[in-house]
């Protein structure tokens, strides 16, 4: 009863927000309204498979000279405390599960004599630089298969570059950084389709190395979200039955179960508990809540319409009493920085505060504000905006 009332009232105020969203030509990021039409938020579908047939899009180069020129040597002196379980800095430091990091930057692959490298990474090959140090830490295992380092990866390019920046302090000749790449750079391959697949797809062209990371990072979310597009799009939008239906699907949560979408955060949330994975940071580890909103602009919760996917949420954590769930918040790229980080966080804290006051112990909870960052879909149409501004979330550790 509740799900169709939160429905009901998710339609009128829908409405709203669709004329609202005819007026709104110039608030970007402030019209942060999250009302989907159907569940699963992929209102455009149109848009969204074509960014999968047109292959991906060209991405400018990382300059990584700018991005470690304004590097926080002192905050990834800081970062890497999350590493030091297995790696020492200092000069001479031990060996640990890791071998000593002290003087890395540029130093060859697997280098440290003595330390027994897995074979993944013996024959890796080349030096650790900037490019790979950083495609390296951003997925450690998406980079060098097979290799032994049993570590998530850095998930934010800042983090990345600030620890990046710490490593290249250390060394009693540390290593030039690099010069910040000349403008010619960043002008995209005129009109060259074939050229700008083949720069995002090259793997050894070292600077595009993080780009094309990226650009395979979007394509995965998008492949794997292709099914709910087809499920979104036979709800007219205005058929609040057929949202209903869409959310039919029973899903077995211990000796509950819950109805969600087949596609829906419950559904994957679920089968990832219940699948040997282990918990990562990939795009594909993350999922999106596809029955949550918020009011406009701020951060306060949509109740009415949010509550059944809540209440969902609460019962899977009780039935997996070991799960640790991280919340991300995202936001389009219009607007100011600054702010978008800060909605992007008291969004998924507020979603935390909710299940919290549900019930749910706080220590299970992790929140981030990722702000414009890992757009699940192209910033330029207003369809494409309304799917990164979003609330994601992965399974911690179990
Ligand atoms: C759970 C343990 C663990 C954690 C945590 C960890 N590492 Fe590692 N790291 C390893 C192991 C093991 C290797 C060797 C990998 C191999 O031989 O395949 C390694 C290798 C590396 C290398 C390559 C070194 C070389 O000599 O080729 C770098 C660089 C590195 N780690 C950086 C980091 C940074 C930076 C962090 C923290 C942000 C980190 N690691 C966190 C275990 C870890």
């Amino acid at each position: 009863m509740s799900d169709l009332f939160g429905n009901k009232i998710a339609g009128t105020v829908l409405a709203t927000g669709l004329v609202l969203l005819g007026l709104n030509t110039v608030g970007g990021a402030l019209f942060k309204t999250e009302k989907p039409e159907k569940p699963g938020y992929f209102v455009e579908v149109t848009s969204h498979s074509s960014d999968v047939d047109t292959g991906p899009v060209w991405e400018p180069p990382t300059d990584y000279g700018v991005l470690l020129a304004n590097a926080d040597v002192a905050k990834g002196e800081k970062k890497v405390g999350a590493c030091t379980s297995c790696h020492t800095f200092e000069q001479g430091g031990a060996t640990k599960q890791g071998p000593n990091l002290y003087d890395v930057v540029m130093r060859d692959k697997g280098g440290v004599s003595g330390f027994s490298y897995s074979e993944a990474m013996a024959g890796a090959g080349g030096k650790w630089n900037y490019a790979d140090l950083d495609t390296y830490l951003a997925d450690p295992k998406a980079f060098i298969p097979g290799n032994a380092m049993n570590y998530a990866g850095l998930r934010k390019e800042d983090d990345r570059m600030n620890v990046i920046a710490y490593l290249h302090t250390l060394s009693a000749n540390p290593a030039p950084l690099p010069e910040p790449l000349p403008a010619e750079a960043f002008i995209p391959p005129a009109d060259e389709a074939a050229e700008g697949d083949a720069d995002a797809h090259g793997d050894d062209h070292a600077t595009d190395a993080a780009a094309t990371d990226h650009a395979d990072a979007t394509a995965d979310t998008s492949e794997d979200h292709a099914s709910l597009d087809t499920t979104a799009t036979d709800a007219p939008a205005e058929d609040v039955a057929d949202v209903a239906t869409a959310q039919d699907i029973s899903i077995e949560v211990g000796d509950v179960s819950l109805s969600g979408a087949a596609d829906g955060v419950e559904s994957k949330l679920v089968a990832f508990i219940n699948s040997d994975k282990e918990p990562c940071t990939d795009a594909e580890c993350w999922y999106t809540f596809d029955r949550l909103t918020f009011n406009t602009g701020s951060s306060d919760l949509d109740m009415g319409y949010s509550q059944p996917q809540l209440d969902n949420i609460k019962v899977i954590m009780d039935a997996y009493p070991d799960i640790t769930l991280k919340l991300g918040g995202y936001t389009d790229n219009t607007g100011e920085l600054e702010g978008n980080m800060a909605l992007s966080q008291a969004r998924a804290d507020a979603v935390k505060a909710a299940l919290v006051a549900m019930g749910v112990g706080e220590d299970r909870l992790f929140t981030e504000g990722y702000g414009p960052e890992h757009p699940v879909a192209s910033n330029d149409t207003e369809e494409g905006r309304a799917q990164n501004r979003r609330i994601d979330v992965r399974v911690r550790s179990r």
